[in-house]
C-alpha cells in the first residue's frame, strides 16, 4: 500500500498511464466509464460514476478514442459557460475530451490548455485533438499543484474528477486562484463527500485512485476555495456515486483582492484504501 504523498501520486500516475495505453491499444481504458477504480467492491458496494455524461451532440464532436478515454464524473464544459475568445484551462485533461469541447466553444480566437502529469495521457490527448482537427489547443505536462502558466492568464478553469486525486488540495486551489484573471471562474466536476463522513469513512467507500478516498467534503471544498480568494462558491451534488459520496459541480469566482490566510490543510484520508 502506498504511504507517502509521492507514492500516492506515483500510483495515480501509473494507473492512469495503464488506462491511456489500453485506449491507445484499442481497448476501453479503465472500462468503467469513470475514474479508474480497482474493481474491488467495498462493504458499501462499488462506486458508480454514471455513464452518458455527454449528450449526443457533444459525442458527435469527438473522436471515438476521446470518448473511450473519458474518465470523468461530470461534464464541466456544460457548466463553465465558455465564451468566444476566452482562455480555458483543464486540470488533469486525460484523453483530452473536455479540452477539445472547450476549444470548439472558445473558437479560433480563444485557447484551450490541458494539463496532465501522465505522458501516456498527453500522447492520447494530442492524437485525439489532431483527429478532431482543433488547433487552438495546447497540452502541457505538469502537476496541478504547480501549474506551468503565468499569473492572471486564464478566464476559466475546468476539471473533471481530478482534484480529489491530488495529494495537496490547498496548493491546487491556490494555484487556480493564481492563474485566473481577476473575475475569472472555476467550474469543475469532482467527487465530494457529505460533511458527515470522516476521511476514514470516505476511504471505506472506495480507493484513492478510484476517486473516492481522496474526496473533500462539501464544507472542506467551500472553506478551501474561500480561503484561496474565491467568492460565490457553490458545491451542488448531482448524483450519488457511493453512500454519502456524490458527483458534484463546484463553481466559484476569483475575487480581485488577495487570498485570506489560514487555508485549512486537508490530508488525503491517510491514504487508507489506496490502490
Ligand atoms: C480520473 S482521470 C480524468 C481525466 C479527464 N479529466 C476525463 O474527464 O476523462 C484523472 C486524470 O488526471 C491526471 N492527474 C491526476 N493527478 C494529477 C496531478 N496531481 N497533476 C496532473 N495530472 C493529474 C491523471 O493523469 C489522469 O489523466
Amino acid at each position: 500500500m502506498a504511504t507517502s504523498a509521492d507514492d500516492v501520486r506515483e500510483e495515480v500516475r501509473r494507473r492512469y498511464a495503464e488506462s491511456a495505453q489500453a485506449v491507445a491499444d484499442g481497448g476501453a481504458g479503465c472500462g468503467s466509464g469513470g475514474c479508474c477504480d480497482d474493481s474491488q467492491a467495498t462493504a458499501f458496494g462499488s462506486a458508480k460514476f454514471g455513464e452518458a455524461l455527454y449528450d449526443t451532440e457533444q459525442r458527435g464532436e469527438l473522436p471515438d478514442a476521446a470518448v473511450l478515454a473519458s474518465l470523468g464524473c461530470g461534464n464541466p464544459v456544460a457548466v463553465a459557460d465558455l465564451n468566444e475568445g476566452e482562455t480555458v484551462l483543464d486540470l488533469g485533461s486525460g484523453g483530452g475530451i473536455d479540452v477539445i469541447l472547450s476549444a470548439k466553444r472558445v473558437g479560433p480566437t480563444g485557447t484551450a490548455f490541458g494539463l496532465d502529469m501522465t505522458d501516456e495521457m498527453l500522447v492520447l490527448a494530442r492524437r485525439n485533438a489532431a483527429e478532431a482537427a482543433v488547433t487552438n489547443v495546447h497540452f502541457l505536462k505538469g502537476v496541478i499543484e504547480q501549474i506551468p502558466l503565468p499569473a492572471d492568464s486564464v478566464d476559466a478553469v475546468i476539471s473533471n474528477c481530478v482534484i480529489n486525486l491530488s495529494v495537496d488540495k490547498p496548493a491546487v486551489l491556490m494555484e487556480i486562484a493564481r492563474v485566473l484573471k481577476p473575475g475569472g471562474r472555476v467550474g469543475v466536476s469532482d467527487v465530494v463527500a457529505e460533511d458527515r463522513l470522516t476521511p476514514e469513512e470516505r476511504a471505506e467507500r472506495g480507493s484513492y485512485v478510484g476517486c473516492v478516498a481522496g474526496a473533500l467534503s462539501k464544507g472542506e471544498y467551500i472553506a478551501g476555495l474561500e480561503a484561496a480568494g474565491f467568492q460565490d462558491v457553490s458545491v451542488t451534488f448531482t448524483h450519488e456515486v457511493a453512500d454519502g459520496m456524490h458527483g458534484a459541480i463546484v463553481k466559484a469566482v476569483k475575487t480581485s483582492g488577495p487570498p485570506r490566510a489560514g487555508l485549512p490543510v486537508v490530508e488525503p484520508a491517510e491514504q487508507a484504501g489506496c490502490c
